[in-house]
C-alpha cells in the first residue's frame, strides 16, 4: 500500500457539489433508459411500485453506509474495505467488497458504452431533421437499421469511450465539477417541457395506469429481481462509487440529508421519464415491451411532430448523452483511484487500459443485436442481457447486501457514530434494524425466491 493516498488531496468544493457528482452519478441512463424499459417488460405499475419500495427500504440505507464508509476509509474501495476490516479487527476479506465492484463497473461500463454511443448519434439524426413528420415505421426502421450495423455501433461505441477516459484521465474535479454545474439543471428543464408535450399528447392517463396501477396478479419472481436490480443500477449502489464518491466528501456534510436529496433526485428524473415516455408508447401504439429500443423509438416519434422538434430532439439526447457520462466516468473511479493508489501508475495510463477493456468487453453487447443475435447460451440471455443481469442484478446487490452487514454489525458503534448523525438511541435502533436487518434481509429473500424455485 503506497504512503500517500491520492483521495486524502481530493475533495469536493462544497457538499453542494457532492450531491451534484453523486447525483450525477445516479442520474443517468438507467433512469432515462433502462427504467422505462424494465417496467414497460415487467408489466408497468407492479414493477414500479416495487421498485420505489427497493429504493427506499434498500437503497437509501445502503447508500448512506457506502457514504460513510467512504468517507471513513478516504481511500479507494478496496483500500478502505482493507483498512477498516483491519482496524475494527475483522477478516481482511472484506477488501472483497471492493474487488467485486471493480469487475461489476467493468461490466456495466462494457454495455453502458454501447448505449451511451446511440444517443450519441441520435444527437446528430435528429438535428439532421431525417425524422420530421415521419411515421413510427421510419423511425423503427432507422433504429433496426443501427442495430443491424455492427461497424456503426462499435464507430459510436469508440466515440463515447474515447470521451470518457479523456475526462476520466484528466481527473475528476476539474472536468466533472464543471460539467454538472449546468448540465443537471437543464436537464430538469428539459424534463419539464417533455413532460408538458406529453401531458397534452392525449395518451397521457393511459401512460399514468400503466405505471400506476399496481396488480399484484402481474407480480412474479422475476419482478422482485429486475425491481431490486433497477434500484440498485439507477442509485449507483454495491460497487463502491458511491464509496469513492464519499471518500472526496468534506468531514462536516451531514450524510443523511445528503443522501435524502440524492435519492430523491434520481427518482424523480425516472418518474419522469416514465410520464413522458410511456403516454407517446400510446398514443402512437408502439409496443411497450419492445425492450433497450424503447427511448429511441418513441423519443424521436414524438419530437418528429413538434415544432422545433428537431432542436429540442437533439437537445434531449445531448442531455442523455451528458447524464450517460458523468455515470460513466463514475463507474471508473473505484478501479482508477485503487490502481492510481496502489502502483502509483499515472491515471492516464490506467484509465486508457481499464477503457480498453471495457470497450473490448463492450463489443460481445454491440454483437447482442445483431452477429449474436441468436447465441444464448445460458438461461436464454443473449450476451448483453448476460453481463447486464449478472452485474446489475447479482453483484450490485450482493455487494450491498455485504456493505450493510459490514458497517451495521462489523464495525464499531463509535466509529458509525463519527460519520451518520445520529442523535438519540432510538435513532440508532432504527438504523440498525433498517440497515442491519432490513435491508440485508430483503436482498437475501429475493436472491432465494428467484434462485431457488418454490421458496
Ligand atoms: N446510476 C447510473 C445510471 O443510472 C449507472 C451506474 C451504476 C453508475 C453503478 C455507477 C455505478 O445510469
Amino acid at each position: 500500500m503506497s504512503e500517500s493516498n491520492p483521495s486524502d488531496d481530493i475533495r469536493w468544493s462544497s457538499r453542494w457539489l457532492f450531491v451534484l457528482a453523486a447525483a450525477g452519478s445516479a442520474v443517468g441512463l438507467g433512469n432515462i433508459w433502462k427504467f422505462p424499459y424494465v417496467a414497460g417488460e415487467n408489466g408497468g405499475g407492479a414493477f414500479v411500485l416495487i421498485y420505489l419500495v427497493c429504493v427506499g427500504l434498500v437503497g437509501a440505507p445502503i447508500m448512506m453506509a457506502e457514504i460513510a464508509l467512504g468517507r471513513e476509509g478516504r481511500s479507494s474501495p478496496i483500500t478502505t474495505m482493507t483498512k477498516l476490516a483491519a482496524s475494527a479487527g475483522r477478516n481482511s476479506q472484506w477488501s472483497i467488497i471492493g474487488w467485486m465492484g471493480v469487475i461489476a463497473g467493468v461490466m456495466i461500463l462494457s454495455f453502458y458504452a454501447v448505449i451511451a454511443g446511440w444517443a450519441l448519434k441520435y444527437i446528430g439524426v435528429l438535428a439532421s431533421d431525417e425524422f420530421k413528420n415521419a411515421g413510427a415505421e421510419v423511425v423503427e426502421s432507422t433504429f433496426n437499421g443501427l442495430l443491424a450495423s455492427p461497424v456503426e455501433m462499435i464507430l459510436w461505441q469508440t466515440v463515447f469511450m474515447v470521451g470518457t477516459i479523456w475526462i476520466v484521465a484528466r481527473g475528476v474535479s476539474k472536468g466533472l465539477e464543471k460539467a454538472i454545474r449546468w448540465f443537471m439543471p437543464l436537464l430538469f428543464v428539459m424534463l419539464i417541457v417533455l413532460l408538458g408535450y406529453s401531458l397534452r399528447s392525449g395518451g397521457f392517463e393511459q401512460g399514468w395506469q400503466f405505471m400506476f396501477d399496481f396488480k399484484w396478479e402481474d407480480v412474479g419472481p422475476g419482478t422482485w429481481i429486475m425491481a431490486l436490480g433497477q434500484a440498485f443500477f439507477t442509485l449507483s449502489l454495491g460497487m463502491g462509487t458511491m464509496m469513492v464518491y464519499g471518500s472526496y466528501v468534506p468531514s462536516e456534510a451531514k450524510i443523511g440529508s445528503t443522501v435524502a436529496t440524492i435519492v430523491a433526485l434520481d427518482t424523480v428524473v425516472a418518474i419522469s421519464a416514465g410520464l413522458v415516455i410511456f403516454p407517446l408508447v400510446f398514443v402512437n401504439n408502439l409496443d411497450v415491451a419492445q425492450g433497450p429500443g424503447l427511448m429511441f423509438v418513441t423519443m424521436p416519434l414524438a419530437f418528429s411532430q413538434l415544432p422545433f422538434g428537431s432542436i429540442f430532439g437533439s437537445v434531449f439526447f445531448l442531455l442523455v448523452s451528458f447524464a450517460a457520462i458523468t455515470s460513466a466516468i463514475s463507474l471508473t473511479e473505484p478501479a482508477i483511484s485503487y490502481l492510481v493508489e496502489n502502483y502509483n501508475s499515472k491515471r492516464w495510463r490506467v484509465a486508457v487500459g481499464l477503457g480498453f477493456l471495457c470497450w473490448l468487453l463492450g463489443l460481445g453487447t454491440v454483437f447482442s443485436f445483431n452477429i449474436w443475435a441468436d447465441l444464448k447460451p445460458v438461461f436464454g440471455l443473449n450476451f448483453f442481457d448476460l453481463v447486464d443481469q449478472i452485474s446489475s442484478n447479482i453483484l450490485l446487490p450482493l455487494g450491498g447486501l455485504l456493505i450493510a452487514i459490514f458497517i451495521a454489525w462489523r464495525l464499531p458503534r463509535k466509529t458509525v457514530l463519527g460519520q451518520i448523525e445520529i442523535e438519540s438511541e432510538r435513532i440508532w435502533t432504527l438504523w440498525k434494524v433498517v440497515t442491519g436487518i432490513v435491508a440485508p434481509a430483503s436482498v437475501l429473500v429475493v436472491f432465494l425466491n428467484t434462485f431457488v424455485p418454490f421458496f
